[in-house]
């Protein structure tokens, strides 16, 4: 797949999703390139229909995306339970468990992922895999990095501090965290690999969505049309 044809695909998942949204609805926002364009065919939709939603962004990044598309914004304060998230993913497996946080806002991903009804994941066909095997991102409290990369490591994984572009030194999270990316090969079992690593002192979240499969609807664009793929 070439990078014009990557673009579509991801337009198309992203278009298909928006088109979902109802209206009077409030939307969890994913962060990530994929959901960017289901924030510009609800900035659309807003403008050309008068629909009227409120989303809660996962990142800073999807707050900014938004405003620029004209979504009025929220917070889970204000909305402590979403409609429905729109996100994005890193590698998706036949079952629906999920690796994300490539964009390290897996943290508040997380959270509007459980604070949601419904959660459409929105990929293009690269991200379908049979068996989970990215790096996991791994949000962590930085006083406690140190140990917890051991505990990681005595999980199996090959933890690295991710480090800034255009920055020294590691990234910092819009909650103000280190990531460790772990590598742990091919993930047999993803929910107990979750439970595992979430139950480190110092661990915030990790990049493995499992839990929430049972209300994910997976939107696989092409280039011409959207594979939709549910458990439900
Ligand atoms: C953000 O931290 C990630 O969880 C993204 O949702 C994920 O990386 C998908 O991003 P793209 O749509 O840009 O591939």
């Amino acid at each position: 797949m070439n990078a014009a044809e990557q673009a579509a695909s991801k337009r198309n998942a992203g278009y298909h999703a928006a088109e979902l949204v109802e209206d009077g609805m409030t939307i969890g926002l994913g962060t990530g390139s994929t959901v960017f364009f289901a924030m510009e065919c609800l900035g659309e939709r807003i403008e050309r229909d008068g629909l009227s939603i409120v989303g809660v962004p996962t990142s800073y990044q999807a707050a900014i995306r938004a405003r620029r598309y004209g979504i009025p914004l929220s917070s889970l304060d204000e909305h402590p339970i979403l409609d429905v998230a729109i996100d994005g993913a890193d590698q998706v497996d036949p079952d629906l468990h999920l690796i994300k946080g490539r964009g390290a806002a897996l943290l508040r991903e997380k959270c509007v992922c459980d604070a949601s009804r419904r959660v459409f994941i929105v990929v293009d066909p690269a991200k379908m895999v049979e068996i989970l095997s990215a790096p996991v991102p791994v949000e962590v409290l930085p006083f406690a990095s140190v140990p917890v990369s051991r505990r990681l490591a005595a999980l199996g994984a090959d933890p690295n501090l991710r480090e800034g572009m255009k920055k020294d030194g590691p990234i910092i999270t819009d909650n103000g965290n280190f990531i460790l990316d772990c590598d742990f090969g091919a993930i047999a079992d993803p929910g107990g690999l979750e439970a595992a690593i979430t139950a480190i002192p110092g661990v915030l979240e990790c990049g493995l969505f499992t839990a929430c499969r049972g209300k994910v609807t997976v939107i696989v664009g092409e280039e011409k049309n959207c594979l939709v793929v549910s458990l439900h």
